[in-house]
């Protein structure tokens, strides 16, 4: 009997070792609370969310509106990982411990986010050239910070060797995870992943590895877990955005999804009532909206037009026609 039950253990944890987690990208202005809502009742698949950033300020400046987005009361029902963006350790663990008090055991920091005037600022990606800054960061924030820390991470801003020279610094610290996003901060989201880069630093970094880069279809994602068989973290941004079933068919190995159209619509009309609960005036609910459709029409065989149609819309009424009609005739492609 206990040889069985031992047996029982094993297969079971074989098995959940086999099991991918899925985790939502930050994407600013995008995954919002809104959006993360809605995404969780009508999509499965998803084992955990990570908010987009918030700016670290000094403690005086912490208020609910600044968190609001990751507000307990405001959340999905999925676990979540807030995220902050800053170069200041004193704000940081402030932060850290605004978002303790809140509830949250895990907080991100995003060494990744490769814009511009963000990079000038010595903040998200301008901080990996700078690994004698960024050691000196976590030895405070990871000594002060209640909560666990983990990092998102890029190759570097133009040089692939500067995540290299940077991951000793990462080794040396308590973090949770490193999310490792492999392009340069100046590929901005052009061009290919590079997996070789990938595979040199998931070699050396000691800390578990999330992947994050372009999986928008099963064949991609069994590509990457097939290359990396200990790597079961996956983070997932524009891909899950455009196909919102891609969990699911990741998960059942199944690329067929039953009634798409209607699932989708149902999810749009979820959304939209969403925004509308905070967005007063029709211009700006129709912003809110074409963004959401910049990713799924991709998918949808009347996409193109759609969102021709949409981008031209000056009322809500009329918006919500154009949808309704073009829904009703389209096919799922994904
Ligand atoms: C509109 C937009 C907003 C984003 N906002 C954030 C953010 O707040 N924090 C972050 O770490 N990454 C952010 N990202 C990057 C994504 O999280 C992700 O790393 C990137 O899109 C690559 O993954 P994907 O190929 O699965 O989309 C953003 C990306 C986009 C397109």
């Amino acid at each position: 009997m206990d040889e069985r039950v031992s047996f029982l253990a094993i297969l079971w944890h074989l098995l959940e070792m086999n099991v991918p987690f899925l985790i939502l990208a930050p994407m600013r202005g995008i995954t919002t609370r809104f959006y993360r809502q809605a995404f969780v009742r009508h999509f499965d698949g998803l084992d955990a969310e990570m908010a987009p950033f918030i700016p670290t300020v000094a403690a005086e400046k912490i208020n609910p509106k600044l968190l609001r987005d990751v507000l307990p009361e405001n959340n999905s029902g999925l676990p979540l990982i807030p995220q902050l963006i800053g170069n200041d350790a004193a704000d940081f663990v402030n932060m850290a411990k605004a978002l303790h008090d809140l509830g949250y055991n895990e907080v991100n920091w995003n060494l990744g986010c490769p814009h511009k005037p963000i990079r000038k600022k010595q903040r998200g990606s301008g901080l990996i050239p700078q690994p004698d800054r960024v050691d000196a960061l976590l030895e405070t924030i990871c000594a002060e910070s209640p909560c666990k820390v983990s990092v998102k991470v890029r190759l570097g801003i133009s040089n692939k060797s500067e995540l290299m020279n940077l991951i000793p610094v990462l080794n040396r610290y308590p973090l949770s995870e490193v999310i490792v996003h492999p392009r340069t901060a100046e590929q901005m989201l052009d061009g290919k992943v590079d997996l070789g880069a990938f595979a040199l630093a998931f070699q050396e970094i000691t800390h578990p590895v999330c992947y994050n880069g372009d999986i928008t279809d099963l064949a991609f994602f069994q590509t990457v877990n097939t290359c990396f068989l200990s790597l079961r973290k996956f983070m997932l941004g524009r891909g899950l955005l455009s196909n919102p079933f891609l969990c699911e068919v990741i998960k059942s190995g199944n690329p067929q999804t039953k009634k798409p159209i209607e699932r989708l619509c149902a999810f749009h009309d979820e959304v939209l009532a969403n925004y509308q609960t905070v967005i007063d005036g029709d211009l700006p609910m129709l912003g809110k909206m074409k963004e959401f459709w910049a990713y799924p029409i991709t998918n949808l065989s009347n996409g193109k037009k759609l969102f021709k149609k949409v981008k031209k819309a000056q009322r809500l009424s009329t918006y919500q026609e154009i949808v309704k009609e073009f829904l009703a005739e389209a096919t799922w492609t994904a």
